[in-house]
């Protein structure tokens, strides 16, 4: 009889359950009765505390569509995983005696960055681990594709949509922040498809000099509306030479609620236009998958199936070149993916005029 746990960690994104599932299906197709599924709750949260649950294959029906996570997920900071608490529970001791009480064969982890580093860390410890790349961020080191990214990048780009017919009626500039941490992949992606004027990503710090010079360029032209798309993690030129604990005080003291407001109040100074901020938030995380992600979440599904029938743990599944890869723990674990400024879809965005405020 093969048990294997199942938990989903960190923030949470469109894709998740469709994971689940494909996991679940292919355990049983392949092992029929002799597999027993269990299910952590809230992340690695349940595995510190014990709190799972007996799943049956009648609980992975009807989710391939739904939102979120049956399982729920919390955050568990990696950085926090070796500390004793106040309570005195030692959460790396706690998650290796439940795991064992368990009996489990192996633990399927979905995350992101911090989840992989706390699963690699499970690795180390001597726990079979096998872990799917999620996150609307798209930021994981060593797959081409997260899920979540394209279901966030639709929704996104929607929000870009709309803003555009008020736009084109009202004649003012509006921002739309969009999410990603500390990536640009979806705001790159979403401004490009709907047609942003301007898009300011983490990897390529802006000047607003240079933004506003594209804006007012826009209106010499005739162009009486500019949208930019902005990624909540963007940084000007200035702060990009702060170091991390500089950079940390000054934002600390920044007297707007995000980024966008800030960006708004010195373009509205400097081109006297009037500025409006969209900030769609976890909005973009939220609703049903779309196909590209149930796709690719049942092939990482299905493939870490595999990957336990096989006893190859230790690995996270990967699409690479279009083919779902295993890729060792210990080289995804701390590493993010960043936009590379000089990438493809960079150029082609410069190739149709679109500024990223350099
Ligand atoms: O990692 C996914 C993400 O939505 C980021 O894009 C965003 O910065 C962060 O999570 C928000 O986190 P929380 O849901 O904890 O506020």
């Amino acid at each position: 009889m093969k048990r294997i746990g199942i938990l989903t960690s960190g923030g949470d994104c469109q894709g998740l359950n469709a994971a689940i599932r494909g996991v679940a299906k292919a355990l049983y197709f392949r092992f029929k009765d002799d597999v027993e599924i269990y299910g952590i709750i809230d992340g690695y949260r349940g595995l510190i505390e014990g709190n799972y649950k007996r799943m049956k294959p009648a609980d992975f029906s009807g989710i391939l569509t739904l939102g979120g996570t049956i399982l729920g997920t919390s955050r568990q900071p990696f950085k926090l995983m070796r500390v004793i608490d106040e309570n005195s529970v030692d959460k790396v001791k706690n998650m290796k005696e439940n795991y064992k009480s368990m009996k489990l064969d192996c633990l399927v982890i979905l995350g992101g960055n911090g989840t992989h580093k706390t699963a690699n860390l499970l690795r180390e410890e001597g726990l079979n681990v096998v872990t799917l790349p999620k996150t609307i961020d798209n930021d994981v080191w060593g797959t081409d594709m997260t899920f979540g990214f394209n279901s966030a990048v639709d929704i996104a780009t929607n929000v870009l949509d709309c803003i555009h017919t008020t736009a084109t009626s009202h004649g003012r500039v509006f921002i739309v922040e969009i999410m990603g941490h500390k990536a640009g992949w979806m705001t790159l992606s979403a401004g490009i498809a709907g047609g942003a004027d301007v898009i300011l990503i983490p990897e390529i710090p802006y000047s607003i000099d240079a933004v506003t010079k594209t804006i007012r360029q826009r209106t010499k032209d005739g162009k009486h509306f500019s949208i930019l798309a902005v990624a909540e993690g963007v940084l000007s030129q200035e702060e990009a030479k702060l170091s991390k604990k500089e950079f940390k005080t000054a934002r600390a003291a920044m007297a707007f609620p995000s980024i966008s407001y800030r960006l708004a109040q010195e373009i509205g100074d400097q081109t006297g236009q009037e500025i409006r901020v969209t900030v769609p938030g976890h909005f973009q995380r939220g609703g049903s998958p779309c196909p590209y992600d149930r796709l690719l979440a049942t092939r990482f599904g299905a493939a870490a199936a595999n990957l336990i029938a096989e006893k190859n743990y230790g690995n996270m599944v990967a699409l690479q070149n279009d083919r779902i890869v295993p890729v060792p723990l210990g080289e995804v674990a701390g590493k993010l993916k960043l936009v590379p400024p000089d990438c493809d879809i960079v150029r082609t965005a410069k190739d149709i005029g679109i500024s990223f405020g350099e």
